[in-house]
């Protein structure tokens, strides 16, 4: 799936619809994660960047942003957003289905945990999404936030808008019917739910105690 970023890399801001629908996501999303000053986060699936202005706030010039992609374009566009200002960002190109390499000597995580995981739009691409989620909660500390925005068929009088957003999620290569969201409310606790855009977007909160069992 992310070679289908590849092509879309330049264009994905432009076409992401964002002020419109999927930016409440992330303004209702990463507050959530509680972060403060000092706060290492992890953005899995981190694309163009589009929260990293959001979590940097949050962590301030003494906290951390990782942000993890398979896609070198992607990383390459959320590299232009960072510019000059961008220390406290740190870039890593790999697959998010494989993140337990990531605490292997010599590589990211091997002497850090994070202190929370956000994933926006991003578990419902990838496949399997269970393996980015534990790969993911292995890269984070017991008690870390984690926060999942994702995608479902509206509901409601917003059921008219399906087939928008049906395309909108097809053309994303997001499976609308994953619910990536069911492990975060099986496997997290003090877990918190709401639903904008007609329940289109999903926004899950939840503190991870620590390991348990495989998810459902
Ligand atoms: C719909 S975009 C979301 C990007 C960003 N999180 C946002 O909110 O705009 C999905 C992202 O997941 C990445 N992705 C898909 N499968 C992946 C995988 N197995 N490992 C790492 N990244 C992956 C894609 O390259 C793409 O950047």
């Amino acid at each position: 799936m992310p070679q289908k970023y590849t092509a879309v890399a330049p264009l994905y801001d432009l076409l992401s619809a964002e002020g419109p629908v999927y930016g409440a996501g992330r303004v209702a999303g990463i507050p959530r994660l509680r972060l403060g000053p000092g706060d290492l986060v992890v953005d899995v699936g981190c694309g163009t960047g589009l929260n990293f202005p959001l979590l940097r706030r949050a962590v301030t010039d003494t906290g951390e942003v990782v942000g993890i992609d398979a896609s070198e374009q992607m990383l390459a566009m959320a590299r232009r957003r960072l510019g000059e200002e961008g220390p406290n960002v740190e870039l890593v190109a790999h697959d998010a289905t494989a993140l337990e390499a990531l605490r292997a000597p010599g590589q990211a995580f091997e002497r850090r945990r994070a202190d929370a995981v956000l994933f926006t739009y991003a578990l419902s691409v990838m496949v399997p999404w269970r393996s980015a989620w534990s790969g993911a909660l292995s890269l984070a500390r017991p008690g870390a936030r984690i926060v999942v925005v994702d995608m479902a068929r509206p509901v409601g009088p917003a059921r008219l808008l399906t087939p928008l957003a049906l395309l909108a999620t097809h053309v994303g290569g997001s499976d609308i019917d994953a619910h990536p969201w069911t492990a975060l409310a099986q496997q997290c606790v003090d877990v918190s739910h709401v639903a904008l855009r007609g329940g289109h977007v999903q926004v899950w909160a939840g503190t991870w105690t620590g390991p348990r069992g495989p998810v459902a």
